[in-house]
């Protein structure tokens, strides 16, 4: 099969327009209730346990012990801290205080210490580069990315 090159541009368009659908009728952002923030954190323990850990498999053939990751949407920290114990230091970038709330007690039963927390839009937060950035599930919560 001939190697195809993703067009980022179009995939991100392609999922911003399925998450419109699938969220079609429902009211604004949902993940600054505590409700939709610990059901999306059961999900997550749950998906841990069904699928193991496929992206961070794949994340450790980059992920170096020296390096340092910017977790952008981290949620409640389902990346976030299996990657903290990889990497030299992560930062979290999460507007949502209700996912931020599950995230920081996460980090706290993990004992993990290398973490930067900042609470707001990655449009929004002023940060140093990084190595590595994840965005898993968060690309397509930015409508406008034209340009960016
Ligand atoms: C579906 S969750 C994914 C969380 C985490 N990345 C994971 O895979 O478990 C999407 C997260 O992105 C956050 N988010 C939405 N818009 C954002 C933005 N503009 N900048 C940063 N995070 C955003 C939401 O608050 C939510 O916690």
């Amino acid at each position: 099969m001939p190697y195809e090159e993703t067009n980022w541009l179009k995939l991100w368009e392609e999922l911003v327009s399925a998450r419109k659908l699938a969220h079609a009728g429902r009211d604004g952002f949902s993940f600054n209730r505590k409700e939709r923030a610990e059901a999306f954190e059961a999900g997550s323990r749950r998906k841990n346990k069904e699928k193991g850990d496929l992206f961070l498999n794949f994340m450790r053939f980059d992920l170096k012990p020296g390096e340092t990751v910017l977790d952008i949407g981290a949620g409640t920290g389902r990346w976030t801290v299996p990657l903290a114990k990889v990497a030299k230091a992560v930062t979290s970038i999460e507007p949502a205080s209700a996912m931020l709330d599950i995230l920081k007690k996460n980090l706290s039963e993990a004992g993990v210490s290398n973490v930067k927390v900042i609470q707001s839009s990655w449009e929004n937060a002023d940060v140093t580069p990084h190595d590595i950035a994840n965005l898993i599930e968060t690309i397509h919560q930015t409508p406008e990315m034209h340009g960016t």
